[in-house]
């Protein structure tokens, strides 16, 4: 597709992506298709339990965005805003699928703002992937849904071996 207006500069992608969805690969497409280098930055020290080590998250995101020359996968610990500082990174782009992730969203993006600075563009995420999360694709996978549209192919393979090793 033809890209009108190049944005340029590099962006960070951050999240825990446990696992990636089509819905963040669009995002991370289309961001590579804005800037000159989308870094995809997996949450490192987060609370929340996860299906995937993060070893095996920057796997699953390295496949999946393999034919991107521009798109980096990494991880980061501590606040995002470090990170950015660290990479010389000066601006965060997050997909908005509704207007329920909008409040959360926007007050990190403020909360990122008043600690350095650092902007937040928010893209509109493809209708097609608007209900979709990581935690309802794992939902499906482990009532044995087809998940089938719903995530990377590696990642489809990735979450059947996974449910099917946390059974045995
Ligand atoms: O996929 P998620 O879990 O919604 O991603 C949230 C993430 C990783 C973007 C956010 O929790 C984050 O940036 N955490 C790092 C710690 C930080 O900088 N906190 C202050 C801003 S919220």
């Amino acid at each position: 597709m033809n890209s009108i207006g190049h944005l340029g500069g590099t962006v960070v992608c951050p999240g825990s992506f446990d696992p990636v969805t089509l819905g963040h690969l669009d995002v991370f497409v289309r961001s590579a298709e804005k800037f000159d280098h989308v870094v995809v930055a997996v949450l490192e020290n987060s609370t929340k339990t996860s299906l995937f080590t993060v070893a095996e998250r920057i796997q699953l995101l390295t496949n999946a965005t393999r034919d991107f020359t521009n798109i980096e996968v990494t991880s980061f610990a501590g606040l995002l805003v470090d990170f950015c500082k660290s990479r010389n990174i000066s601006a965060i782009v997050k997909g908005l699928r509704a207007v329920s992730d909008f409040d959360y969203e926007l007050q990190m993006a403020q909360l990122n703002h008043q600690l350095a600075n650092v902007e937040t563009f928010f893209m509109s995420s493809n209708p097609t992937y608007s209900f979709l999360s990581s935690s309802m694709a794992k939902e499906v996978a482990k009532y044995g849904g087809s998940v089938k549209g719903l995530v990377p192919e590696n990642v489809e393979d990735a979450l059947i071996a996974k449910f099917k090793a946390n059974k045995n």
